[in-house]
C-alpha cells in the first residue's frame, strides 16, 4: 500500500514536532506527516529534567561566555560557527516555544525566570520547569500540533528503512554521489502491514541510542533507528565514539530500564559527590569539583568505583534547604522516597549511565544530510555543536535551532521535487512468522553486555577488538533472521542497535587518542591535530 505526503518527519520529540509545526504553519498547502513508533508523547524529550541552556539575563551573561563554555566542554572538536549559530539563535527559539504555551519556572516575584546552573556552565542560564522540563515542552508541542490542520501524526508506525535509488534496482555504494531519498517503508504496528510512504522531503528526528548499553537513562525507544537507517542507505555518520555517560543515575540494585536520572541541576543547586566513606573526591580531578563537565565527572566516578570496588557512590543533598529542594526537584524527591531514600537525611546512591549520543548523521548548518532530500534534526545528528562532549542542557536548544533552520530550507526546496511513484511496495516473499523470540531477546542482552564491558567509559585496543569480533557474530546471525523472518519492531530495533554498536566501536578504534568522552588506555594523550571519524 502506498501513501504520499510532501514532508515526512520521522519522530515526534522536540526536534520532529517543532520542525513539523513550523513547516505546516508556514505552508498550509503542504501536507506534513509525522511518524512515531509508539505514542506521540513518548520520547527522550519527555524525560529531560535539567532544562534548556540559553543566554537570557544579558546583564550577567553573554553569548561569548556560553560559546566559550560549549567549546571548552567539546574539547577542541566543536565546529565554532555552529556553536555561534546555536547560542545566538537559541534565545529566539526559546521565546517561540514560550509563545506556543511552554512554561518555565519564575523567581518568587513571578517576573524573571529562575535560571539554573549545571556542570561546565560559567553562569546561571538553564531555563527549567521544575525537574520536568522535557515533559512540559512535549506537552506544549503536542497541543500546538493539534491545531495544525495540514499535519497528521501517525502513532505506532515504525519506520524500517529509507527509500533510495537502491529500491529502483540501482547499485549504491558509500561513495556514490547524488543518492536521493524518496520516503520510507513503515510498519503499522497495529495490523502488521508495511506501507510505502513516498515524500518529496524526509526528515529523521529519531533521537538517541542509549539502549546499546545495560545502564542508560534513555527510554526503550532510544534504539538509534535513524542513524542505522541512514548508514544502510549509505549516508555519512560522524563522531559515534563520543557517547556521554551521565555521572548521576540513581543506583537501584533491583535494576530498571531506563535508569532514573538525578539531574545535574541538583549539583548546580549545591549537592556534593562523596565516596563510599562519605569523603569528597572531585577536587582531586578538577577545580570545578562536582560541577566539572560530564566527561571529567563520569571518569572520576568510574575511577573511584574501581578503587573502592563498590558499585555506586553518593550524592549528598542533606545540607540543602528542604522546601527549595522539593519545589525544584519534586520528581527526584518522590522517586528517592519511593525507594526508602530521604534526600534530606540520606546520601543518594548514584552511578554513571549512558545518557546521550554526541555523534550521528552528519548534517550541514541547515540540517541537510549527505543524501539529497534527506534532513536530520536533534539527537540523531552530528551538527558539530557538541564536539567530543556535550555541554549540559545544550541538546534541547540544538534541536529547536536546527528545527527552525531546516524548516526554512525545506520551504525553499520542497517545490523542486516530485514524488517517486515507481518505488515498489515491500516484498515479504519467502519470510515466515518468527518462531523463537528468544533469539531476538538473547541477542539484545548479548549486545548490551558487549558494549557495557568493552566499549564503556574506559576503552583499550584489545577491548575494542574483542567487541568488534563479537558484534560481527551477532550481526551475521541477525541478518540471517531478518532475511527469513517477517518484520517485527523488536527485530528491526535489534538490527539497528547492532549497527549502532558497530559504529561506536569502529569509530572508537579509529580515534587513536583520548579526547572528551573517548578515553583509551592505549593512547592517553590528545593528538596535536584535529581528527574526524566519519563512516
Ligand atoms: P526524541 O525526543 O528521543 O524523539 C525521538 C522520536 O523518534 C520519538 O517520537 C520516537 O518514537 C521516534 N522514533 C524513533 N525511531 C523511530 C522509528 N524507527 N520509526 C518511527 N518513529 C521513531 N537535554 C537537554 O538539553 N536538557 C536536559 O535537561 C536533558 N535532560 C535529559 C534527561 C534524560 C533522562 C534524557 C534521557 C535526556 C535528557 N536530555 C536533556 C537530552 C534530550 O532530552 C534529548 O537529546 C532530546 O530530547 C532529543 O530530542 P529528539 O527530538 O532528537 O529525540
Ligand atoms: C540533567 O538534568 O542532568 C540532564 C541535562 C542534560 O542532559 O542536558
Amino acid at each position: 500500500m502506498k501513501k504520499t505526503t510532501d514532508v515526512l518527519v520521522i519522530g515526534s520529540g522536540i526536534a520532529g514536532l517543532t520542525l513539523a509545526i513550523k513547516t505546516a504553519q508556514a505552508r498550509p498547502d503542504l501536507k506534513v506527516t509525522v511518524l512515531t513508533k509508539v505514542n506521540e508523547g513518548e520520547s527522550n524529550t519527555r524525560y529531560a529534567q535539567g532544562g534548556v541552556a540559553a543566554v537570557w539575563d544579558l546583564e550577567k551573561d553573554t553569548y561569548e561566555k556560553h560559546i566559550a563554555d560549549t567549546l571548552d566542554a567539546g574539547d577542541g572538536l566543536c565546529k565554532e560557527d555552529i556553536v555561534r549559530i546555536v547560542v545566538e539563535e537559541g534565545p529566539d527559539r526559546v521565546r517561540e516555544i514560550i509563545e506556543w504555551g511552554a512554561r518555565f519556572d519564575r523567581e518568587k516575584n513571578g517576573k524573571e525566570y529562575n535560571l539554573g546552573m549545571e556542570g561546565g556552565h560559567s553562569e546561571h542560564r538553564i531555563l527549567h520547569y521544575k525537574d520536568l522540563t522535557g515533559w512540559e515542552l512535549q506537552r506544549a508541542l503536542m497541543e500546538k500540533a493539534d491545531e495544525m490542520e495540514n499535519m497528521e501524526v501517525l502513532e505506532h508506525y515504525f519506520a524500517i528503512d529509507l527509500l533510495t535509488q537502491h529500491h529502483l534496482g540501482h547499485n549504491i555504494m558509500r561513495v556514490t554521489p547524488d543518492i536521493n531519498c524518496y520516503g520510507a517503508y513503515a510498519l503499522d504496528k497495529r495490523d502488521g502491514d508495511i506501507i510505502t510512504i513516498l515524500a518529496k522531503i524526509t526528515v529523521l528526528a529519531t533521537g538517541g541510542t542509549g539502549q546499546i548499553y545495560r545502564n542508560t537513562t534513555n527510554p526503550v525507544i532510544a534504539t538509534g533507528d535513524g542513524i542505522a537507517m541512514t548508514y544502510r542507505a549509505k549516508g555519512r555518520i560522524e563522531s559515534m565514539e563520543f557517547v556521554q555517560f551521565h555521572p548521576t543515575a540513581l543506583y537501584n540494585p533491583a535494576g530498571e530500564n531506563p535508569d532514573f536520572l538525578v539531574s545535574e541541576a541538583v549539583r548546580g543547586y549545591g549537592a556534593i559527590l562523596r565516596d563510599l566513606d562519605g569523603k569528597e573526591f572531585m577536587h582531586r580531578y578538577d577545580e570545578r569539583k562536582s560541577l566539572a563537565p560530564r566527561d571529567i565527572v563520569a571518569r572520576a566516578i568510574d575511577n573511584e568505583m574501581k578503587k573502592s570496588g563498590g558499585d555506586h557512590l553518593y550524592l549528598d543533598c542533606t545540607h540543602l534547604d528542604k522546601e527549595g529542594f522539593y519545589n525544584h526537584f519534586p520528581t527526584i524527591y518522590d522517586k528517592c522516597m519511593s525507594l526508602g531514600i530521604d534526600p534530606m537525611k540520606d546520601y543518594i546512591p548514584v552511578v554513571p549511565a549512558c545518557h546521550y549520543m554526541c555523534g550521528g548523521i552528519l548534517v550541514d548548518e541547515y540540517g541537510k544530510s549527505s543524501i539529497n532530500q534527506l534532513y536530520a534534526c536533534g539527537e540523531c545528528t552530528y551538527t558539530g555543536l557538541h564536539g567530543a562532549n556535550r555541554l549540559a542542557s545544550n541538546s534541547l536548544l540544538e534541536a529547536m535551532v536546527f528545527a527552525h533552520r531546516i524548516h526554512e530550507s525545506i520551504l525553499e526546496d520542497v517545490d523542486k521535487y516530485d514524488i517517486k511513484q515507481e518505488i515498489p511496495d515491500w516484498d515479504a516473499t519467502g519470510t515466515m512468522d518468527p518462531k523463537e523470540m528468544v533469539l531476538i531477546t538473547q541477542s539484545l542482552k548479548e549486545l548490551k553486555e558487549i558494549m557495557s564491558s568493552y566499549v564503556g567509559i574506559v576503552r583499550s585496543n584489545v577491548r575494542l577488538k574483542r567487541a568488534l569480533d563479537r558484534l560481527w557474530i551477532l550481526f551475521s546471525e541477525t541478518e540471517d533472521l531478518y532475511r527469513t523472518t517477517s518484520i517485527s519492531p523488536q527485530l528491526c530495533e535489534l538490527r539497528n542497535l547492532i549497527t549502532i554498536g558497530y559504529l561506536v566501536t569502529r569509530s572508537a578504534q579509529m580515534r587513536r587518542e583520548s579526547r572528551g568522552l573517548h578515553f583509551t588506555t592505549d593512547f592517553k594523550e590528545k593528538l596535536d591535530f584535529i581528527d574526524r571519524t566519519i563512516l
